[in-house]
């Protein structure tokens, strides 16, 4: 079986005062390498999911496993768990903590207590690598949201984790944008980082995904890789999450049971759109 750096056991989450919970039984593991899709209607779980597995809820039920080690909740710990596990909030606003570009990309580091020289070395170095060089000093509150957003992925991959995390991350992007995102994390997964992506853009699963998690109601409720995941329409449809535009349209002319054509037209699509 696979590695999976980390792991949910029927993990229970309810949210102070909320009469049902969050996470109901969530079992769930991240395999390592891979660049996983997280998709499921708006309230499913999958923000609190993202929560729980960077530690800052604990489960109230259930377990968290990194690479098979229980999650500790001490200071030291969660210090150390943050290191590994990346997490880019949906809003950039929320990631966003200090007055320039530069500042806020040091935060992290700083925490961390490095050495000003390495902070800085590892600062330049994410400047460069995130294009934002140019924007070093400008103040985060002047930058655009697409350029927010690059910031905040910076904030988080200057500290190398092995698990990046993204909530929606594409929610608030133009196509421009969402295709410059996409070039980053194919950059940022080459270089052996895990990825998680929750999304509601199926067609961005189909393209980019090679395993894909489905959750209702904060449990799991299919994973496997997109194309398996899709071809269970029913499922999907009663979840009322659909399927990729070229699922409906093979739907459509008669052709989605055509396992051989629709595979070959896989093919096709993921040479001409992919994004690695
Ligand atoms: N801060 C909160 N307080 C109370 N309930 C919350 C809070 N955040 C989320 N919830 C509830 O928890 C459930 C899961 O939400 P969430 O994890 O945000 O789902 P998703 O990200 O899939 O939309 C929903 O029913 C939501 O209303
Ligand atoms: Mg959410």
């Amino acid at each position: 079986m696979q590695q999976s750096l980390l792991e949910f056991q029927q993990v229970h989450y309810t949210y102070p005062g909320a009469r049902q919970s969050a996470l109901n039984g969530l079992t769930l593991r991240i395999p390592a390498q891979k660049k996983c899709a997280l998709i499921g209607q708006n309230g499913c779980g999958k923000t609190t999911l993202f929560l729980l597995a960077n530690g800052l809820y604990k489960p109230h039920s259930g377990n968290l496993h990194w690479q098979s080690k229980p999650l500790q909740y001490d200071r030291k710990s969660l210090i150390e768990l943050r290191q590994k596990v990346g997490l880019i909030f949906q809003d950039p606003e929320q990631q966003l903590v200090a007055s320039t570009v530069e500042e806020d990309i040091s935060y992290g580091l700083c925490n961390l207590g490095l050495p000003q020289v390495e902070i800085q070395q590892r600062v330049e170095q994410a400047l460069v690598e995130f294009g934002l060089t140019e924007l070093a000093e400008r103040p985060v509150h002047h930058l655009s949201l697409g350029q927010k957003k690059r910031v905040s992925i910076a904030d988080v991959m200057v500290l190398k984790p092995q698990l990046l995390l993204l909530d929606e991350p594409t929610a608030y992007l133009d196509r421009l944008h969402t295709r410059n995102l996409m070039a980053t994390l194919k950059k940022i997964h080459a270089s052996g980082t895990t990825i998680l992506m929750a999304t509601h853009d199926l067609d961005l699963v189909y393209r980019w995904a090679d395993w894909l998690f489905v959750m209702d109601r904060g449990k799991l409720i299919l994973e496997g890789q997109p194309q398996d995941v899709f071809a269970q329409r029913e499922i999907l449809e009663e979840l009322q999450l659909g399927v990729p535009l070229i699922y409906d349209m093979l739907f459509a002319e008669g052709l989605a049971d055509e396992g051989p054509v629709l595979e070959k037209l896989r093919q096709r699509i993921l040479k001409l759109f992919r994004y690695f």
